[in-house]
């Protein structure tokens, strides 16, 4: 066969490169016989001709379900062989059905370390990316619509991989009402309010340095920095330096650093405990200060691997969400938020709906009826309880006060919105080798949208990030069986699932 050569419309264009490498698959092409190059790209010397038409009756390529979402992720990394990479995977997984189970496979291995990369990448931007505003009358900035906002927030960003068409959607969620832009070297992203485009890339000097609301920002910067912790090579770590020409914080850092030695002292003097942190009063940041700071919701996934630093980054999780100042309003009757428990890289973490009675009143999550029942289907699964992280989609009791009783209230679809963040940062933190899900709010805070329970339990899925997960019901629902056959039926079924969750678990992480 002679070579044949390829040319996608971007280096995202992962519809482009679906469509082509199944067409040559079909057409009997051989991986090695084909370039993949990108729109712009300089079509080497013996480059090859175009790729031929696949015959009618060729039958399509089928892949396995875990597929799809480990190209997605892996086309955007800059890697120039990633194409090629994915293609010769699609050609191969025709005859080795598990060959994405063969994590020592060279190609397998490779293709998931560059979506990792990726995952990571799209974490960073979500953390260290900092919109800055420009008031629109300088001109800079001018939009498809007659209606101009007074100001636009412009972002500048480098990331390593292709990511920021894929990640727009996540400031579009969160900026909604702003109007922005995102500035990288390769590619533009503006927000108009109602519409997403995409220009060519820019340059540094293109985005604005500084606006007012960073002395807010800096201000509340050093209010959580905890001069007790401070660990500077951990924080280069999950702040890189690159990205601190960006962040309006670290102009602060030195000094921070500086003066945490003296801080320490007064604090110790004080009699404060090292750990306790400062305690956090909600602060009135803008919108755009707000959320794309990572305070509140995102985590680089450059994680602490120091017991300490985990205990802090968990600490950090619950002072988040009891700075936030948009907190549901039924929360108010809540003793407190209640976090998750348990070690980081578990074999499995468990997610339940939301903390009981017992447990808003203990502060720890399944500690009730339902909890019980848990640790005993546990037990009897053998999964040791060591090897187990425990929390919930929605951190704080919502009941109905009736006379001495706390009736418990079903979380609604906007409560599970407002944790999720919470719950994502909590699960990038936690690494398990699988999640659990219990019951139907926990299936929909982690895949992200309603599904059946009872359809989907005991199958393997992946979230939106592509982690795996394995949905089953929530212990709960045991104990509200009527009859006790079925209750008896039910839990065997229970601790049946756990075990097979343990086992998949141990398969994911050899
Ligand atoms: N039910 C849950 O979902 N979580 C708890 O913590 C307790 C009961």
């Amino acid at each position: 066969m002679s070579p044949v050569c390829v040319t996608l419309d971007a280096p995202d264009d992962f519809e482009g490169w679906r469509e082509a490498s199944r067409a040559l698959l079909m057409a009997g092409v051989a991986p090695a016989d084909v370039s993949w190059l990108v729109e712009g790209d300089q079509v080497p010397l013996f480059g090859g001709g175009s790729p031929p038409a696949p015959p009618p009756d060729a039958p399509p390529p089928r892949v396995p379900r875990d597929f799809p979402d480990l190209a997605r992720l892996a086309s955007r990394h800059h890697d120039p062989e990633r194409f090629a990479l994915l293609h010769s995977l699609l050609h191969r997984l025709q005859s080795e059905r598990g060959l994405l189970d063969d994590a020592a496979d060279p190609e397998v291995a490779r293709a998931q370390a560059m979506a990792r990369a990726v995952r990571r990448d799209a974490h960073k931007m979500h953390a260290f990316l900092r919109f800055r505003e420009v008031r629109v009358e300088d001109g800079a900035f001018s939009a498809p619509h007659a209606a101009l906002p007074q100001s636009r927030f412009v972002a500048w960003y480098e990331p390593e991989h292709h990511i920021l068409r894929a990640e727009a959607g996540f400031f579009v969620r969160r900026f909604a009402s702003l109007h922005w832009s995102i500035l990288t070297p390769r590619i533009s992203a503006h927000w108009y309010g109602e519409e997403l485009r995409f220009g060519p890339g820019a340059r540094r000097s293109d985005a604005p340095a500084e606006d007012a609301a960073e002395v807010l920002w800096r201000a509340y910067f050093a209010s959580i920095f905890n001069p007790a912790r401070l660990k500077p090579d951990a924080m280069r770590a999950e702040m890189p330096k690159k990205y601190w020409r960006n962040l309006p914080e670290t102009q602060d850092i030195p000094r921070l650093m500086a003066e945490a030695p003296k801080r320490v002292a007064e604090m110790v003097a004080r009699g404060a405990t090292l750990s306790a942190g400062r305690r956090q009063r909600p602060l009135h940041l803008p919108a755009h200060l707000r959320g794309g700071m990572g305070v509140e919701t995102d985590m680089p996934a450059d994680l602490p691997t120091d017991p300490g630093d985990y205990a802090e980054a968990q600490a950090a999780l619950r002072r988040d969400l009891l700075a936030r100042n948009d907190l549901p309003p039924w929360v108010a009757n809540a003793t407190q938020p209640v976090m998750g428990e348990g070690p980081q890289h578990p074999l499995l973490m468990f997610i339940g709906e939301q903390p009981g009675d017992e447990e808003d009143i203990q502060g720890r999550p399944f500690v009730g009826p339902a909890g019980r029942l848990w640790n005993k289907a546990l037990e009897e699964a053998g999964v040791p309880r060591d090897e187990a992280y425990v929390t919930n989609a929605v951190k704080h009791f919502k009941f109905t006060p009736t006379g001495k009783r706390r009736l418990h209230q079903s979380p609604d679809a906007g409560d599970i919105t407002f944790y999720r963040p919470f719950l994502q940062r909590e699960i990038t933190l936690v690494q398990p080798r699988l999640i659990v899900t219990l019951g139907a709010t926990a299936l929909r805070a982690v895949s992200g949208r309603a599904m059946p329970v009872t359809k989907l339990r005991g199958s393997l899925l992946r979230d939106p990030e592509g982690r795996p997960f394995y949905p089953t019901v929530h212990p709960s629902y045991l104990l509200r069986l009527p009859n006790a056959e079925a209750k008896a039926r039910e839990y065997d079924r229970f601790v049946e699932d756990l075990g097979q969750a343990a086992a998949t678990a141990r398969k994911l992480a050899a």
